[in-house]
């Protein structure tokens, strides 16, 4: 149907979009990369990966509960919250206002990678003055509340990070600008204080912070990452109007989420997709394509319901085999069949447009390999992941099961090189899910990867 405003002005798809915003869209390219399960898909990686053909790679929420491995030329990188594309020298990496900031593990991060031989400039760090700071006083509150939680904790990482948000929504967070005006950073932290040394002295049992040590040593680290402080939207605007190639990176993953997570045990911030556009401040038109990455079969780390999770032998197979110790905290990971309810609940919620699929070389040598379909909740049949996790932890999963193979596939650098049997279990993920692995993950290496449509 020709529009009346005349033939052209209308795309036939997108029918209520004048050609304006589409040929606005043609010279943008974004992508953002989040996690579909439960944190440690193998995002770091992915992102390094494509993160030669961008410029510009930001994070949007979450702290240093993160820890992506990276793994260059043999050797291993840990980063926890500068993003993943410091290892390259022309990328500017950007920590958006929605993350909170731990300014000791920032300026450790840096020292660390200088040393290392990357990290050389300072204009490859900006971080939004807007973001939150994790105060000593948010590391207290995270672990006494923990334990006073006992059997029923969450797990955290216990590096501040609920604590800090909690504060960022109760309107007395100290944000990053706040560092760097130190009159300013007195009045916050003593307002700050006099509510949290009621909880810390009677609640947690555990000595009141001294305000003037906080405040020397903020105002210090104030003075160290001044080069880095600064409005991180409008910099990211103005790349978006260049055309610029830009990187969302996630971290933690869909099911850690605030609101679409297994609550409450979940991560303090909005993980998914959506949550890119507040985390940076960027409008939603400006997002382009978006990945989720998955691994083969799944992991979680920290409590929570875990309907595929394998207790025997395999699972501790999969462990060993994968290295599936925490990256940030070293905890065992608890590991288990790939579970596509999750993968489709992430699917929908981020909008997914393609797959990474990470590991896949760890279910090597296993036979049969089973991937979950469906639940099974009360003798009903069900394809969603419950609200409620007294109902996650009953579900019993319905599988399917899959022949495996033995080749090492390591070495496959496409997807026809893959056994058949590999390439069975991945198409059987595409057809179930609708979604194409763009992206085959069979090694930590760089070059252990099967690209099959890149999106720069
Ligand atoms: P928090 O983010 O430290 O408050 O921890 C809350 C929950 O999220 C715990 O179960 C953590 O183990 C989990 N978590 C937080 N960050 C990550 C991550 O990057 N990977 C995996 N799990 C995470």
């Amino acid at each position: 149907m020709e529009s009346p405003r005349g033939p052209g002005l209308f795309n036939r798809d997108q029918r209520h979009r004048p050609i304006l915003s589409i040929e606005r869209r043609l010279i943008l390219s974004t992508l953002v990369v989040v996690g579909t399960q439960w944190g440690d898909e193998g995002k770091g990686k992915v992102v390094d990966l494509l993160t030669s053909r961008v410029r510009v790679v930001a994070r949007f929420q979450g702290g240093n509960n993160a820890g992506h491995t990276l793994k260059v030329g043999g050797e291993q990188i840990i980063v926890h919250l500068i993003p993943s594309g410091i290892l390259y020298p022309d990328t500017i990496n950007v920590i958006g206002n929605g993350l909170v900031v731990d300014p000791a593990v920032l300026l450790q991060e840096k020292a660390d990678l200088r040393r290392r031989g990357y990290f050389r400039q300072d204009d490859q760090l900006v971080i939004s003055e807007r973001a939150h700071v994790i105060m000593p006083y948010h590391k207290v509150i995270d672990l006494g509340r923990e334990e006073l939680l006992g059997n029923k904790k969450i797990g955290t990482t216990g590096r501040g990070i609920g604590p800090a948000y909690e504060d960022k929504a109760a309107r007395v967070g100290i944000r990053m600008g706040d560092l760097t005006r130190p009159d300013h950073l007195r009045k916050r932290v003593d307002a700050a204080l006099a509510e949290k040394n009621v909880l810390i002295e009677h609640l947690f049992k555990r000595p009141r912070p001294d305000a003037n040590e906080i405040l020397d040593q903020y105002v210090a680290y104030g003075e160290q990452l001044k080069p880095h402080i600064t409005d991180i939207a409008r910099i990211l605007q103005e790349k978006l109007d260049a055309g610029v190639h830009i990187l969302f990176e996630g971290a933690q993953g869909t099911l850690l989420d605030i609101d679409h997570g297994t609550y409450p045990y979940v991560t303090s911030s909005s993980v998914v997709a959506g949550n890119v556009c507040a985390g940076c401040g960027i409008g939603p038109m400006k997002l382009d394509q978006i990945w989720g990455a998955a691994k083969a079969y799944s992991t979680r780390v920290g409590a929570g319901g875990f309907p595929t999770e394998l207790t025997d032998d395999l699972g501790e197979r999969i462990r060993m085999t994968g290295a599936e110790f925490g990256a940030t905290t070293g905890r065992p990971r608890r590991c288990g069949w790939l579970d596509l309810v999750v993968l489709n609940h992430s699917i929908r919620l981020n909008g997914l447009t393609g797959l990474v699929l990470t590991k896949l070389d760890v279910l090597t040598g296993i036979s049969p390999l089973k991937i979950a379909t469906a639940y099974e909740l009360d003798g009903k049949i069900i394809e969603r992941v419950p609200w409620d996790v007294n109902d996650l932890d009953r579900v019993v999963p319905i599988y399917k099961e899959f022949r495996g193979w033995d080749e090492p596939i390591s070495e496959c650098r496409s997807f026809d090189e893959l056994p058949r049997n590999a390439r069975h279990y991945v198409e059987a993920i595409e057809h179930i899910t609708g979604v194409t692995c763009t992206l085959i993950s069979v090694g930590p290496g760089r070059e252990q990867s099967i690209i099959r449509e890149s999106p720069f």
